[in-house]
Formats: C-alpha cells, sequence, structure tokens
C-alpha cells in the first residue's frame, strides 16, 4: 500500500513575554526555507510594535509577514502548494482563529502557532488554552525574572511605575516600558481577587 505522508500538524510556543517565543517561531521559519518549503508568516494588525509587515523580535530578529485584521482571512493566503503556516502574536486575533488553525492542520498544513498564554492578570490568555489542547506539539518557553532572576513564566504589566490593576484592560500593545518578565512570587496584580483556599 502507498504510504500518504501526512504533515498537517499544529505546534504552539508559548510563555511570558521575553520568553523568546518570536526568535523561536524564526528559527523554525527559517530552518522550514532552508528545506525549500513553502511559507506563509502571519500576524496581527493590531502589533504595530517594531515593524507594520515584520515579526520582529525583542532582540530585533525579524522576518517578512502578512497583516491579519480578521483570522479568517489568513485562509485566502494558502493554497495547495503551502506547507507551513506561522503565526505570531496569537493572543490578538478573534475567537475564529482556533477553527482556522484547525482547518490549515486538516490540509495537511504544518502551523507554527506563537502567543502568551497568561494575561497580566496571571489568567489563561484566550485562544491559546484552546490551542494547547488542540496541539501535536507544545512548548512553554521561560523567560528570566526581573527581580529574582529566577525562571519567569509570567507577565508584569506596569503603569506609571506601579503594578497595574486587576481591572486594567486585558489588551495594550507594548514592551520594555510596559511589561516586565516575572515568576510567580515576584509577580503581583492589585485588586486580583482572592482563590478562595488561600487564607
Ligand atoms: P517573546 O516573543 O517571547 O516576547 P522574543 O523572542 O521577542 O520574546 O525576545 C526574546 C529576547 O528578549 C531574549 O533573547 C533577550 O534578548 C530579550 N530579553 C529581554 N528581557 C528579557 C528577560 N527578562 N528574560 C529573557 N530575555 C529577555
Ligand atoms: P511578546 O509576547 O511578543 O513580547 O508580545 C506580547 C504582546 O502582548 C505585547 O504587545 C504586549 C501585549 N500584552 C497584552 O496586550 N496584554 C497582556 O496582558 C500582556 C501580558 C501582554
Ligand atoms: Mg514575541
Ligand atoms: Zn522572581
Amino acid at each position: 500500500m502507498k504510504k500518504i505522508h501526512r504533515k498537517g500538524r499544529i505546534e504552539v510556543i508559548t510563555g511570558p513575554m521575553y520568553a523568546g517565543k518570536t526568535e523561536e517561531l524564526i528559527r523554525r521559519i527559517r530552518r522550514a526555507q532552508f528545506a525549500n518549503e513553502k511559507i506563509v508568516v502571519f500576524k496581527p494588525a493590531v502589533d504595530d510594535r517594531y515593524a507594520e509587515s515584520e515579526v520582529v523580535s525583542h532582540d530585533n530578529s525579524r522576518t517578512k509577514s502578512i497583516n491579519i485584521v480578521n483570522s479568517i482571512d489568513i485562509l485566502n493566503h494558502v493554497d495547495e502548494y503551502t506547507d507551513v503556516v506561522a503565526i505570531d502574536e496569537l493572543q490578538f486575533f478573534d475567537d475564529d482563529i482556533v477553527d482556522v488553525v484547525e482547518q490549515l492542520a486538516s490540509q495537511n498544513i504544518r502551523v507554527i502557532v506563537s502567543g502568551l498564554d497568561m494575561n497580566f492578570r496571571g489568567d489563561p490568555f484566550h485562544p491559546i488554552p484552546e490551542l494547547l489542547s488542540l496541539a501535536e506539539e507544545v512548548d512553554k518557553l521561560t523567560a528570566v525574572c526581573v527581580v529574582c532572576h529566577a525562571d519567569a513564566t509570567r507577565t508584569q504589566r506596569i503603569v506609571n511605575k506601579r503594578p497595574a490593576r486587576y481591572d486594567d484592560p486585558e489588551i495594550l500593545v507594548g514592551a520594555t516600558e510596559s511589561y516586565e518578565a516575572r515568576c510567580r512570587h515576584c509577580h503581583s496584580v492589585p485588586g486580583k481577587p482572592k482563590n478562595k483556599l488561600s487564607k
């Protein structure tokens, strides 16, 4: 019987800000380019932080990308020859992104996505948690806690030199002027409802 090579799959790269998610995404993109694979890179239009039509890391690695307003539009940029789709800043896409990623994988495309698993509140950041459960492969990276230098799994938002309050809006595009990598113990969110088991 003829063997069919099915390469459709979902890979998730996640963790807090500064963990190297974008660097790892770019590394996988470059590797696929070396293998002469047809690859399309996307990011949400809302992310205008370092460049408009490039995915850029905090350390200035960069690669060309297509800006997307509605996640469903991603499907218009792929065809039967597309081998790999890479998507950065997944947390900024609308709810359809989960179906879009699933659809691409079922069309035999390797889909590599990267994004935050927690918002500044330390709560799950939709839609990465959904994709973590659907993915074939998950890499949860850590940064360095700026306070104690332990592994950082969380992102601290700073507003006017103070920790942002729990009821601040979830979305605020930014980098070092507004955000720090912190470990669980150094992360603080004034106004966060207490865990019902904590004393
Ligand atoms: P992400 O997309 O996860 O936010 P990037 O891939 O854009 O991360 O950037 C990772 C780079 O950020 C690191 O290689 C390092 O140069 C830089 N960096 C800045 N602050 C930190 C930190 N607190 N911990 C680790 N890396 C940091
Ligand atoms: P990064 O993971 O590539 O560093 O980028 C994360 C982006 O997400 C950055 O623009 C800041 C933004 N962000 C929010 O909008 N809300 C949040 O709660 C957090 C932690 C980050
Ligand atoms: Mg990034
Ligand atoms: Zn710490």
